[in-house]
């Protein structure tokens, strides 16, 4: 496997960023995940947008022009010969030694890429579903910025993992899920209405949740972004999480309540067949 570093192709056991970076330091960096299918980056341009949006939020020095970025993508696929997978590209501020505020202008900002070879689930794992328990939203108030600060989302992952359970959907202060650790969260209501939290600063607007709503509106599906409470997801006829790397999988038990009969929802697995021909 080959990685990039600040301008080299080197092997990924042998790839290091330096003790001073202030992403090592201080999570101050940002991140992007880009799903391969048959060596076709998904959906780069909304990826690139969203990461360039996240620099900005955080002042953070684009690391290279965009053409650059797309250059470099393409060569870390063809050197790992990637045909379905993961492309991870971080950004930080870059080396200095240990101090809080920003470095002085001109550091240059630190980038990395890597490469996830990985198959994709057949039918009856999707059909299947996946399990979520709920936690409490515990994150700062920039949940758009797609920052390597993921403390939260680590440990509400982990505790999910150890309940035996696929994801965790983070529950606000007044009881509304916002997201999952690493997913946005879906509802369909009893009256067969598609509903997921609206982008605020409350979650991060996934690439896979804006392109699940074009699919919807291109299919005649009925939508609304709003907040759903935990109470309104536990009756739901249906519920499913969306990201890069899990595209749509259905939820079939939240805490210990069964979603609908316990098998994935049909507009669920509508919307993850859609997906899956826009991806191929
Ligand atoms: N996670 N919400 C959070 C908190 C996320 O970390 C992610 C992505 C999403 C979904 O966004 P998208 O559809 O653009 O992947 C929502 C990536 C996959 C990760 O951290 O690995």
């Amino acid at each position: 496997r080959i990685a990039y570093v600040n301008g080299r192709y080197v092997q990924h056991g042998d790839a290091a960023v330096h003790i001073e970076d202030r992403g090592y330091q201080f999570a101050d960096g940002v991140y992007e995940v880009v799903t391969v299918v048959n060596g076709r980056l998904v959906d780069e341009d909304p990826h690139l947008d969203r990461l360039w949006r996240s620099l900005g939020e955080l002042r953070i020095d684009v690391p290279m022009s965009r053409a650059s970025m797309k250059a470099v993508t393409r060569e870390i696929i063809r050197r790992n010969r990637l045909k379905t997978g993961l492309v991870y590209m971080q950004v930080t501020r870059g080396v200095a030694r240990r101090d809080h505020p920003f470095p002085k202008p001109g550091t240059p900002p630190a980038m990395v890429m890597t490469v996830k070879h990985m198959r994709l689930p057949g039918r009856a794992k999707i059909e299947e579903g996946v399990k979520v328990i709920s936690i409490k939203d515990i994150r700062w108030e920039r949940c758009d910025i797609k920052t390597v600060g993921l403390l939260p989302n680590i440990l509400g992952k982990q505790q999910a993992r150890e309940a035996g359970a696929t994801e965790a959907w983070q529950v606000d202060e007044d009881g509304m899920v916002t997201e999952g650790t690493s997913t946005n969260a879906w509802i369909i209501t009893k009256e067969g209405e598609l509903v997921t939290r609206p982008a605020t600063n409350d979650i991060l607007n996934g690439i896979t949740r804006l392109r699940i709503l074009k699919i919807a509106e291109a299919h005649g599906v009925k939508f609304v972004e709003r907040p759903f409470s935990l109470d309104e997801a536990l009756q739901a006829r249906e519920a499913f999480i969306s990201s890069a790397t899990s595209f749509v999988t259905p939820v079939t038990q939240i805490n210990d309540t069964v979603i609908g009969n316990g098998r994935a929802g049909t507009l669920s697995l509508s919307l993850r067949d859609w997906y899956d021909e826009f991806m191929a």
